[in-house]
């Protein structure tokens, strides 16, 4: 069995941070998420892995990932030209793939509890695909999936304007070799790209097993700012708290806090979960629970909760910032005085909401 993981994609929901970067690196708890799908993957024993990456993100990759020797992978890079759908990506990794059985894992999504238990039951059963579903409240923004009376899918649609069940499908898929005439077979849909959703459907209509596990609170695609949030949360919940920077006794820790090598932390009040990378400052400031900060920033004189901040950047003198996220590099300061006055410097597609 080998895995395709797809870290392609145009990532328009998380810019402006995709304009300069992957999206499926932004870090969860100081790492990115990009690295907890490999991580799934070879814990379900699984070690030839096809990584698909776009034009401009494929260095990115390949320069975090590697050979993918540190996850225990042996790592093959799929390039795609254009974001021209998850089908497509099947349809350019035919090579890799061959005649193996495959699960397909998309690199932005995050899976609570791995992958060893589905893809052990694929192994064991082998449908034509197996998908995983969840109730989401609203269905529209998703592949949906409407299931006959004894439980088998029935029908497919992606993104659907009037959805025909609130059964969303997870980013997980597992294929037996059956889906390459699957991808050769379909069309374009009406947004252009080739949908995985019309592969499978094709599958249905051609009489072949496709079944699905329906899963509760398994999954979050953290392809916005609030899931991503979100999932920085509920990592941040299982957190080994440990110090191996600096902290002065004029600084206050509450609960599960970890701060990185080199990290300095001085009259200020943490409270976890919080995640403080190698060689940040923290002085005179607030960090509040579900809070990564990355590498070497500096957090003065402010106070922030429930965000990710990205290596590089520096928030100085600023009141309560929450529900953010930061990219690398970047400054946040007062404005003088006079005029009261909002300075931005904001790159396209950037979304600032400021407290009036
Ligand atoms: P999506 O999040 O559905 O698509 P996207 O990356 O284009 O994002 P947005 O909707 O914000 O513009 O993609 C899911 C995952 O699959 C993500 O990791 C990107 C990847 N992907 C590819 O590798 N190739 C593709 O052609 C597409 C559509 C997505």
């Amino acid at each position: 069995m080998k895995a395709l993981v797809l870290s392609g994609g145009a990532g328009t929901r998380l810019r402006p941070i995709t304009h300069t970067s992957a999206k499926q690196l932004v870090p969860v708890a100081n790492k990115p998420v990009l690295f907890y799908g490999l991580e799934s993957i070879a814990a379900a024993g699984i070690r030839d892995v096809g990584i698909i990456v776009a034009p401009d993100t494929a260095d990115e990759i390949r320069a975090a990932v590697g050979d993918g020797t540190r996850f225990g992978l042996v790592v093959t890079y799929i390039p795609q030209h254009a974001p021209l759908g998850l089908a497509h990506a099947v349809l350019i990794a035919r090579e890799f793939l061959g005649d193996d059985d495959f699960v397909m894992y998309l690199g932005d999504n995050f899976i609570v509890g791995g992958i060893t238990d589905l893809v052990e039951e694929f192994r064991a059963t082998r449908p034509a695909a197996s998908i995983l579903l969840t109730k989401v409240p609203d269905p529209r923004a998703f592949g949906v999936a409407e299931l006959d009376v004894d439980g088998r899918v029935a029908r497919l649609e992606e993104k659907p304007g009037n959805p025909r069940s609130d059964l969303a499908l997870v980013g997980v898929y597992l294929f037996t070799p059956a889906v390459h005439e699957a991808v050769r077979s379909i069309e374009p849909s009406a947004r252009g790209e080739l949908e995985i959703t019309d592969a499978l459907q094709w599958l249905i209509d051609d009489r072949r097993p496709v079944t699905s596990t329906v899963v509760s609170g398994y999954w979050k695609d953290t392809g916005n700012v609030a899931d991503m949030l979100e999932v920085n949360r509920s990592v941040l919940e299982l957190l080994t708290p440990r110090n191996e920077g600096t902290v002065d006794a004029a600084t206050e820790i509450i609960g599960r806090v970890r701060i990185g090598g080199g990290a300095t932390v001085r009259g200020s009040r943490i409270v976890g979960p919080v995640i403080i990378g190698a060689g940040t400052v923290v002085e005179n400031s607030y960090i509040g629970p579900s809070t990564s900060i990355a590498e070497d920033c500096r957090v003065t004189d402010s106070e922030i909760e429930y965000s990710i901040v990205l290596s590089g950047s520096s928030l100085h003198g600023v009141g309560r910032v929450e529900a953010s996220l930061i990219g690398r590099n970047v400054q946040i300061t007062p404005a003088p005085p006079i005029p009261a006055a909002h300075r931005l410097v904001l790159g396209d597609h950037s979304k600032v909401q400021i407290s009036a």
